[in-house]
């Protein structure tokens, strides 16, 4: 009897430690669901995670994959039926699916009759028909295709549109259609930066179609022609039109109707007021798909330290749909050149943006003395040599920032450029206009300097500037009017 005494207690506890371990176990189980299903939002079926009937599971998930197989040829079986229908697509068509994910464009062509069909993907698929090659490297000669299709999966996730276009420009025979899906045609910003892509095709059609998921996508028709076509030219009143004259669709002028609206009344606080209406800015990048652009650029005109706006603000605030901006700053005062050599994707243009290349005196206030208090010089302003015999400061190259902007951005880019010159954007902003340099500016902000309100000393102007509040209104206005989309900084 009594050796059963503690064999019964050693029973005891292992089936202690038995029951601890598997309710352990059952609520670690139960975490990982409650895990997967409120942060993935997903049930254990359609899910590679589970933890009953393996088996069971990973044959459904084979049917699941079979069956979605087939609606997506047959999605597209009705697709390419319909453009056969309408004389986009013929039998004899030779065409290409770019950028096929799972190769059922192709089936879908071969199973309606188009047998001279081929695809290319960047996944390695052994299915016959399909090549594994980049969206923007087509591995054919020129003039191959008569038909070519891009689903959802190709330009609109494509990271080089211009490219992906190119190549369709290339492969596809004069005549030739190329059929494009995309969910990223929402709104006529980035419809005309799609069309600016294709400048050989003809638009033939754009219309709402179900996608595969049915929500609803845009089926867009281009055909190849011989020459190039100017898709702005379109409905363009010419009336007046002077050459460095933007043109000005109607979107844009929407747009700009949509912005935050000016401050109409000159601030009596501007130190607090014109700080707090960054709040109310309306980005364009959050009002429209900027996908299909070339490039995508920053320019910061008085950048002064990395952290003052490209670290503080546009890295971190400013709405850049997962896109990767190249950043100039340009900045003439060399206290702050020595950390741009560090930071890594911004080019620094160590001269003071200027309306011609020359050398300019550039203010300086590093030892203030009481004669430059008095005078109440701005610190960073630049003028022309020749007027400067009475104040501090260093000689510095200005450069010609319009003639600049010319060489260095095409409208195919997305360019946002923020202003902040102390009093020169006066000199600046015309020689934009002029140019027609400020037609390649997407989005602008721009600090403009009058004689403001002073936080030091109440009732009193700053004696730095000469211009009003009313000539900044009246330049702000005068911009938007002209069609461009600018805000006002602090
Ligand atoms: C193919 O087309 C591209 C431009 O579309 C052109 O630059 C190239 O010279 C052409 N190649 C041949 C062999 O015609
Ligand atoms: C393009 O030009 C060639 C000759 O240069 C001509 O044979 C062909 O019909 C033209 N195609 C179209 C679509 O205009
Ligand atoms: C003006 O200066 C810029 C920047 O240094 C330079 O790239 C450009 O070639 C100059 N233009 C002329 C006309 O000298």
């Amino acid at each position: 009897m009594e050796t059963h005494a503690p064999k019964s207690a050693v029973n005891i506890l292992l089936s202690n430690i038995l029951v601890r371990l598997l309710s352990f176990c059952v609520l670690v189980l139960l975490a990982r669901f409650a895990y997967f299903v409120a942060v993935k939002g997903q049930s254990c079926d359609s899910l590679n995670f589970c933890f009953f009937h393996q088996t069971v599971e990973s044959a459904t998930a084979v049917a699941d994959a079979a069956a979605n197989s087939d609606r997506r040829r047959a999605y597209y079986s009705s697709v390419f039926q319909d453009l056969i229908a309408e004389g986009v697509l013929s039998t004899n068509s030779k065409s290409l699916c770019i950028e096929t994910l799972s190769g059922e464009e192709v089936v879908a062509l071969r199973e309606i009759g188009v047998v001279n069909s081929v695809g290319i993907s960047s996944k390695k698929l052994s299915l016959e028909g399909i090549r594994f090659a980049k969206e923007f490297n087509q591995p054919f000669k020129n003039l191959t295709f008569d038909f070519e299709f891009s689903s959802t999966t190709g330009m609109d996730r494509t990271l080089k549109p211009v490219q992906f276009a190119l190549e369709v420009s290339r492969t596809l025979k004069p005549g030739g259609f190329f059929v494009l899906h995309t969910e990223s045609v929402t709104d006529k910003y980035s419809f005309h930066s799609l069309l600016q892509l294709f400048d050989y095709f003809t638009l033939i059609n754009l219309r709402e179609i179900d996608g595969l998921d049915s929500l609803a996508i845009s089926e867009i028709i281009f055909r190849k022609e011989n020459e190039t076509v100017n898709h702005a030219a379109r409905g363009t009143p010419t009336k007046g039109k002077t050459a460095n004259k933007c043109f000005v669709p109607r979107y844009k002028r929407q747009l700009i109707r949509n912005l935050e609206p000016l401050i109409k009344e000159e601030p009596l606080k501007p130190w607090i007021t014109l700080k707090r209406n960054i709040k109310n800015v309306e980005y364009l990048s959050s009002m429209v798909d900027i996908s299909f652009k070339n490039r995508y650029i920053y320019i910061d005109v008085g950048a002064r330290s990395y952290g003052s706006s490209i670290g503080s603000w546009f890295k971190h605030q400013y709405p850049k749909q997962k896109k990767i901006f190249q950043i100039y700053a340009v900045e003439a005062d060399s206290t702050f050149h020595d950390e741009y050599k560090m930071k890594k994707g911004v080019k620094l243009l160590p001269y003071a943006a200027w309306i011609r290349n020359e050398t300019l005196f550039f203010e300086i206030n590093r030892e203030p003395s009481r004669k430059n208090e008095e005078r109440g010089r701005a610190m960073g302003r630049v003028h022309a040599v020749q007027s400067s015999s009475n104040f501090m400061g260093d000689l510095i190259e200005g450069f010609d920032f319009a003639v600049w902007l010319k060489s260095t951005v095409v409208e195919r880019d997305y360019v946002v450029v923020k202003m902040d010159v102390e009093g020169t954007e006066f000199h600046l902003i015309p020689r934009l206009i002029e140019t027609g340099a400020i037609c390649l500016i997407d989005e602008m902000f721009l600090e403009c300097h009058y004689n403001r309100w002073q936080r030091c000393c109440p009732g009193k102007r700053s004696p730095k500037y000469q211009n009003t509040y009313a000539q900044c209104l009246e330049l702000f206005s005068s911009l938007r009017k002209s069609g461009v989309l600018v805000h006002q900084w602090w």
